[in-house]
């Protein structure tokens, strides 16, 4: 699972390793933005507390993360993205799955998180994240891949991305804590490049899909 403020580039590290483990990426964000957007009852519970940066309920959360996991496209793994955000969501998770293998904790400053989550924009159908200046798309505004268009998040405007930033902050030590204590966390420095961070990735995650056959 990983952790990280927002911004500090799990989304953008997330298909690397999906593509690399064969195992399914689960963002709670984007499973969220979808509700949305298709107006279920979940969508319409959850969509001003999106837009204002704050957690949504966590039963809402972890109801819609319990679905996802049984899926069959998940029976080899799964890669949790921004769940569990709470100890409350780390503990029923436990409960249901038992512990989850690796906990991955990014770490960056605050003003890179910021200048971040300021200059995305996102591929909507694949999940894809660049940066009009650390990562500018190869035409602007247009997928590298699919030629199709970008777009923004609400909740990437400054004074929400700062709000989610002091969310996370006031959030994220109990969790750390909770998977140290269980030897599962991992950090990684995520104030490089975007390759350098995915070999810092590959460099824990690689000897252990070895060792499970995953690769
Ligand atoms: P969510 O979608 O999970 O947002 P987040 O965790 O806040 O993280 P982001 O997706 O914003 O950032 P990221 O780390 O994926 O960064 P990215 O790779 O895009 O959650 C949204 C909302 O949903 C929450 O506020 C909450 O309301 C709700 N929610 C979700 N889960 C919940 C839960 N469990 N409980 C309750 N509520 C929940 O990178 C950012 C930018 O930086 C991109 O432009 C990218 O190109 C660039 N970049 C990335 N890496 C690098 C690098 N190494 N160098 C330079 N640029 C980089």
């Amino acid at each position: 699972m990983l952790m990280g403020a927002p911004g500090c580039g799990k989304g953008t590290q997330s298909p690397e390793m999906k593509e690399r483990y064969g195992i399914c990426h689960l963002s709670t964000g984007d499973m969220l933005r979808d509700a949305i957007e298709r107006r279920t009852p979940n969508g319409l519970r959850v969509k001003e507390q999106m837009a204002s940066g704050d957690l949504v309920p966590d039963e809402v959360v972890f109801g819609i993360v319990k679905d996802a996991i049984r899926q069959p496209e998940c029976r080899y793994g799964y890669i949790l993205d921004g769940f569990p955000r709470t100890i409350h969501q780390a503990q029923m998770l436990e409960e249901v799955e038992g512990n989850v293998d690796h906990a991955l904790v990014f770490e960056a400053p605050d003003q890179v998180i910021l200048d971040r989550t300021s200059g995305r924009w996102i591929h909507k159908a694949s999940g894809r994240s660049y940066h009009e200046v650390f990562r500018p798309p190869l035409v602007a505004g247009k997928d590298n891949q699919t030629g199709e268009p970008l777009v923004q998040r609400p909740e990437d405007r400054r004074e929400v991305a700062q709000h989610r930033l002091e969310l996370y902050k006031r959030e994220v030590q109990p969790l750390v804590d909770f998977y140290a204590s269980r030897g599962l966390l991992h950090r990684i420095q995520a104030n490089f490049p975007v390759e350098t961070v995915t070999a810092a990735i590959r460099s824990i995650l690689d000897p252990i899909a070895y060792a499970t056959g995953l690769k």
